[in-house]
């Protein structure tokens, strides 16, 4: 081997090494170019009207309706402290959790529990997946670092589900195996009773323990069933055409709390207006007692996306209860018809 050749061998390694490594960074940039991009696709679509285009205070149409409120109006996201002051997982939690009543001093006291009933859930309306990329997105606002390992979290809750499922099985062959026993076992004792001529034996009911234990497991697969499923699909729902039927004394305190949690734990106002107070993102609610048929925003509340796949109005878990109070406390805004009719903006299909 002569000396140029030597040299060379010496240099085309490493040139092969950062090439090598030059791909991989570049395609995980790609990636990652890629996943910020849906983000801010999502957030155009659901968190600008607040939150304006750059994250910057004042900028969203609707800022100005949320700094007129009780509530603290949001952060400037664009703003660069928050790399180091908020963690990806707290942003997460910011977007997707479940609205409570802010009036709820256990409520307030937690202090893992972020945000005010203005900052709407996104838990129920996007897939896990989607709101990594919002978090992502917003990391880019303010040029922070997103760490999170998405993938890692995939793989556990696949992993999660795995596991599950063959706890489940494990269960449900020691179910039918202890079944099998007992059967043995009253059968026997049926035929050492006819041996007997007892004609009035009957076999005790035995409760198997298993069956408690295979009905749990069955519980958890589900949950992580769910949850797998929910990582990457947006969650959907069908919701059965309710009975509202009540009684006068009902109502009244039905549309008493329907209020409450209007304002309290849902926050409505920070997209609706009555009155000439509240959001600009959702139509006016006025006269949604005249205009909307209470079946109608009951299935509206319960589940916005099944009637309009694309709405800007999040899905905000509603129970079934408190779906009743708010839809009851909606019938009960009447007020006389404006100069210029307003033209509902979501019809009855
Ligand atoms: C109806 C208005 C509204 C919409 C829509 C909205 N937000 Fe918010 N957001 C708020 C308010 C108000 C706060 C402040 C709440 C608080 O401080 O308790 C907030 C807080 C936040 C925070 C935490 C920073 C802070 O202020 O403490 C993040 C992150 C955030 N929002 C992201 C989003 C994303 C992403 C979306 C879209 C998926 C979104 N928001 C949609 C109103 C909104
Ligand atoms: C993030 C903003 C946002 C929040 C929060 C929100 N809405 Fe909406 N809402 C909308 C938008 C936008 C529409 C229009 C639907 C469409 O056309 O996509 C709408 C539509 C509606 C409608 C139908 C109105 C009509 O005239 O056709 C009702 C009723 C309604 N919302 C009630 C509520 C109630 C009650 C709450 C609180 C539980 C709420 N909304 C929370 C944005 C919001």
């Amino acid at each position: 081997m002569n000396l140029s050749q030597q040299s060379r061998r010496r240099w085309v390694w490493p040139l092969a090494v950062s090439l090598g490594l030059l791909f991989m960074t570049n395609g995980c940039a790609l990636f990652e170019d890629e996943q910020t991009a849906k983000g801010k696709k999502i957030y155009r679509h659901y968190c600008m009207h607040c939150h304006g285009e750059s994250g910057k205070q004042g900028e969203g149409f609707n800022w100005d309706s949320l700094s007129n409120m009780e509530f603290p109006p949001p952060k400037d996201l664009s703003d660069s402290s928050m790399a180091d002051s908020i963690a990806d997982e707290d942003i997460f939690n910011a977007i997707s959790r479940d609205m409570k009543d802010t009036t709820d001093q256990a409520v307030i006291d937690d202090i893992d529990y972020f945000g005010v009933a203005t900052m709407p859930t996104f838990k129920y309306t996007l897939s896990e997946m989607e709101i990594w990329m919002l978090v992502r997105y917003v990391r880019s606002l303010h040029g922070g670092d997103f760490t999170f390992d998405v993938e890692g979290r995939r793989q556990q809750l696949e992993s999660e589900l795995e596991s599950a499922t063959q706890t489940l099985e494990a269960a449900t062959q020691a179910l039918e195996a202890a079944e099998a026993k007992r059967d043995a076992e009253v059968e026997a004792a049926e035929a050492a009773a006819e041996a007997a001529g007892d004609e009035d034996f009957e076999a005790e009911e035995i409760e198997l323990p298993e069956e408690e234990v295979a009905t749990q497991a069955a519980i958890k697969q589900n949950e992580a069933k769910l949850a797998f499923e929910r990582f990457a699909k947006r969650p959907k729902m069908t919701v059965a055409r309710p009975d509202l039927t009540v009684s006068d004394e009902e109502r009244v305190q039905l549309e008493e709390t329907g209020k409450h949690l209007y304002f309290n734990k849902y926050g409505c106002n920070s997209c609706h207006s009555i009155a000439g107070e509240g959001g600009l993102v959702g139509p006016v609610l006025d006269r949604a007692g005249f205009r909307l048929n209470a079946t109608w925003v009951y299935k509206w509340l319960m589940y916005p996306q099944g009637i309009k796949k694309h709405t800007k109005m999040p899905n905000l878990g509603f129970t079934d209860q408190d779906a009743r109070a708010v839809t009851a406390y909606l019938e009960t805004l009447r007020a006389p018809k404006p100069d210029k009719s307003i033209a509902p903006v979501v019809s009855e299909e």
